[in-house]
């Protein structure tokens, strides 16, 4: 197997755990500690700094990534919970090269973020939300995306953007 990822603690006391997953595509082996988070895996030991803490409690939804498929709260999932498993995060939901998801780029279009602190859980949430088919009405997709907080109010632009993926068809997947 390839080992694109080997962690910056390979060799530290307490990374005793070997999570073996597939991360944004790539097959990798993480030695990581028994309590830690996958938000902290990614973010400290892979350095995809793409995924946020906010309250790291799970009550603002800026960590969210997929985990085959499914989007959860990283700061509340175990990095060996992810073992056998396959995880996307922000960084792995373009295209190949420059290509922005759809949902990246209707985010843009539609003005749905200003500081753009928890644009990539909004974002992961979007593309969720509508694979799994919630996307029915504004309501709905409100009620759905609630568990994903903005500070800076962009709401109606977050909205807008998910509408407009919807309605072309084009966003319901991870690349
Ligand atoms: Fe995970 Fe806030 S950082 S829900
Ligand atoms: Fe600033 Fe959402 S764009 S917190």
């Amino acid at each position: 197997m390839t080992n694109a990822h080997t962690g910056d603690h390979a060799l530290e006391p307490g990374f005793d755990h070997t999570v073996t997953t597939v991360v944004n595509g790539v097959p990798c082996e993480l030695p990581v500690a028994a309590g830690m988070s996958l938000l902290d895996a990614l973010r400290e030991h892979l350095r995809l700094r793409g995924t946020k803490k906010g309250c790291n409690q799970g009550a603002c939804g800026a960590c969210t990534v997929h985990v085959d498929g499914r989007r959860v709260l990283s700061c509340l999932t175990l990095a060996v919970q992810c073992d056998g498993r396959e995880v996307t995060t922000i960084e792995g939901l373009a295209g190949p090269g420059e290509t922005l998801h759809p949902m990246q780029a209707a985010f843009v279009a539609a003005d749905g973020f200003q500081c753009g602190y928890c644009t990539p859980g909004q974002v992961m949430s979007a593309v969720a939300l509508l694979a799994e088919g919630h996307g029915g009405s504004d309501e709905e997709i409100r009620e759905w995306m609630s568990g994903n907080l903005c500070r800076c109010g962009a709401y109606n632009g977050i909205l807008s953007a998910i509408k407009a993926v919807r309605d072309s068809g084009t966003g319901d997947t991870d690349a």
